[in-house]
């Protein structure tokens, strides 16, 4: 973050460094046959998952182009922390791989990437709910509602891609109790209804903490210089260009070479 910057940009070069990151984790830590399919998947939807915010709005978290595979680059880095953690003071960690700890944190909100046709965020259309609201993305109304983790299990599941019981609770019940659907699984009293894996907790705990230094970078400067108004803070995200780049680099050719798909296209030229 750069300080007493209000606009957060990530660079074409950090989206892209973002990105060979994330397909890092992938060829790492998961293994064969789903690697592959796992690998083919993300490098058949990168144009759109690669600047993906990961949310619509401003006071939520992240939500600039390339601000999705940003924070879940975070969740993987502070899952396998917490992992280490846990370990340490006594988890009994045979009840799960880190794969399965990996994996579910690399797609814990691949929900958010839509169907396979359409983008879940598109560009807002009104430019009151941009400039009052802070919205700078609104849902695409041609998605067919579905939670976040029922989408990104439905899309994997579609792929081809397997995953383990471990993996399905874990990405189900990534939001804890700020998602109240998960009161069956987590609010359970009878020890045998309680999850056999402390998993679902890491995960839990990795995506809170990486959510919640993202709200810090973004908003904390903004509230200690104490500014009044607030909304004016909220003004347009927009992809960035390396700091002291003696040309403009436009962004929108940069950030992935050739871009082949309109809706992106479209996304960018709002941007
Ligand atoms: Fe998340």
């Amino acid at each position: 973050m750069v300080k007493n910057k209000i606009v957060m940009t990530l660079t074409p070069e950090q989206i892209q460094s973002n990105w060979k990151q994330l397909l890092t984790y992938i060829d790492y830590h998961i293994s064969e046959p789903r690697k592959d399919k796992l690998l083919e998947f993300y490098n058949k939807y990168e144009e759109r998952i690669a600047l993906m915010p990961a949310a619509h709005k401003k006071e939520y978290h992240n939500s600039f182009p390339g601000g999705y595979v940003e924070h879940v680059n975070r969740v993987v880095r502070c899952a396998v922390k917490q992992y280490e953690l846990w370990r340490v003071e006594g988890a009994d960690m045979s009840t799960f791989t880190i794969e399965e700890l990996v994996f579910s944190a690399i797609n814990h909100d691949l929900g958010k990437m839509g169907d396979e046709n359409e983008e879940s965020y598109i560009p807002q259309t009104d430019q009151w709910r941009r400039d009052k609201l802070g919205e700078d993305y609104m849902f695409n109304s041609k998605v067919p509602f579905a939670s976040v983790p029922d989408r990104g299990l439905f899309m994997l599941q579609s792929h081809g891609i397997q995953y383990t019981f471990n993996e399905m609770l874990a990405i189900q019940t990534h939001d804890g109790l700020y998602d109240e659907a998960n009161t069956k699984y987590l609010k359970a009293y009878m020890p045998e209804q309680k999850p056999r894996t402390c998993l679902p907790f890491i995960l839990h705990q990795a995506d809170l903490m990486a959510a919640r230094i993202e709200f810090e970078r973004e908003w904390l400067p903004k509230l200690k210089e104490g500014k009044k108004n607030l909304a004016n803070t909220k003004k347009n995200y927009i992809l960035g260009t390396k700091p002291n780049s003696s040309k403009k680099l436009s962004t929108k050719v940069k950030a992935l070479g050739s871009i082949k798909s309109n809706g992106l296209k479209n996304m960018l030229d709002n941007l």
